[in-house]
């Protein structure tokens, strides 16, 4: 057995798996999937593509291509009773929590729930991929007294995910924007809730238990929560004119700034880079500069006095909130896109597993009597 090591808070810099899915360079702030630089998927690719990528190695040829997204469209629609049970939550229910239990409820009607073999966890990655996008849409229309919009059999996948969100065809640009954006956000080697995930597969249990896991994981602030803490943190600012004050007024509270710094990238989060462009052009598309405007005053200030970076949650609440999307679902949308980089550490998890088990440090006190209750 390895040599019990000291503590580490956080696994700050902890190798906990090989992975041939991401590489990540933290002090070069350069990230690839399977070796193809991030900036060429987002800028050349679809969403398809890179969730074809990351479970398979390679880019899928055109025909390829065109089975895999027949595959996903079939996938699409949700079983009844998970409409129903949407139908059953308070109006105001967090849509993370509805999403969980679409994952939890979605695992009742898989085929393959309990078998973790290869063939059907790809089969069940490529339904989650489908189903989670429909949930997150399906409970967002019956939240608001509508009825969901079924998915369509035509579009790709980003395009699909905003026309059931609003039930009107999407712009062109808008599904570049979207698209791109599911592909930053699909993968990011070992974030919590990547390693959430896997952990859970570690002890056998199934995908769809770690997907309910992961969604947890990724719900807080400091991770996946952040970009719609940043869009609340826009809308707090109001406008341009008050960024400087309310810079001021963070720092001297010791405010910890949505949207800035990341455990890994020192030099910059090259998603946010992206990210930027798309939020500019998305938020002129939509004749609401104010809020880039607002975002890179913002974050001009920041880096400027703390030297803090914006990582991939900053830029992509603007781009968000410029097409449409909620901001209480800015964290579902997140789940959409990484779906696909959990359920590929899934696979590689299931294909050379050993339980993740680390040790604690102890602290308590020493060993002591048992004291009977009549003598405490
Ligand atoms: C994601 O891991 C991933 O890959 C995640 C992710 C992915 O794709 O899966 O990239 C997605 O989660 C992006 C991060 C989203 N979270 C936020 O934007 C929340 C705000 N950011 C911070 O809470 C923080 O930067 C973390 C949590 C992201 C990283 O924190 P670390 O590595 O634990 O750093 P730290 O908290 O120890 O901070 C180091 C110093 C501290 O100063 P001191 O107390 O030592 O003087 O930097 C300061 C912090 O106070 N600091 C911040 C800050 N982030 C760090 N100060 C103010 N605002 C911030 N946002």
């Amino acid at each position: 057995m390895a040599e019990q090591g000291g503590l580490i808070k956080g696994l700050e810099g902890v190798v906990a798996a090989a992975t041939a899915l991401c590489d990540l360079d933290g002090a070069g702030g350069r990230l690839a999937y399977r070796g193809y630089d991030i900036a060429d998927l987002a800028r050349q690719a679809t969403y398809e593509e890179v969730a074809y990528l990351l479970w398979r190695g390679e880019l899928p040829t055109r025909a390829q291509l065109d089975g895999f997204g027949a595959e996903l469209v079939a996938a699409r629609p949700l079983p009844d009773a998970l409409l129903s049970a949407f139908r059953l939550l308070p109006k105001k229910a967090d849509p993370m929590r509805a999403l969980q239990m679409a994952a939890a409820v979605l695992g009742t009607f898989d085929p393959d729930a309990t078998d973790n073999s290869q063939e059907a966890n790809l089969r069940k990655a490529l339904r989650l991929t489908s189903q989670l996008a429909t949930a997150v849409c399906s409970h967002h229309r019956i939240r608001l007294d509508k009825e969901p919009v079924p998915p369509s059999k035509d579009l790709g996948h980003a395009a699909n995910f905003l026309f059931m969100l609003t039930g009107e065809r999407p712009s062109a640009v808008n599904v570049r924007a979207f698209d791109a954006s599911l592909i930053l956000y699909a993968e990011h080697e070992m974030n919590a809730s990547t390693f959430t995930t896997r952990v859970i597969a570690s002890t056998l249990s199934d995908m769809h238990s770690a997907v309910v896991g992961g969604i947890g994981a990724i719900k807080g602030p400091l991770h996946g929560g952040a970009g719609e803490a940043v869009m609340l943190t826009l809308k707090e600012i109001g406008k341009v004119e008050n960024v400087d004050a309310f810079v001021e007024k963070a720092f001297a509270e010791k405010r910890r700034l949505m949207g800035f710094g990341h455990r890994v990238y020192r030099a910059g989060d090259p998603r946010a880079a992206i990210l930027r462009g798309l939020a500019e052009d998305a938020c002129r598309q939509s004749g609401q500069q104010m809020w880039f405007e607002m975002a890179v005053k913002l974050f001009e200030r920041v880096n400027r006095a703390k030297g803090l970076i914006p990582n991939v949650d900053f830029y992509s609440a603007p781009l968000w909130y410029s097409i449409g999307i909620p901001v209480d679902l800015f964290t579902p949308v997140i789940v959409a896109g990484r779906i696909a980089g959990w359920t590929a550490h899934l696979l590689e998890q299931y294909q050379d597993n050993r339980l993740i088990r680390p040790r604690g440090q102890y602290t308590g006190p020493g060993r002591r009597q048992f004291v009977p209750l009549e003598k405490r």
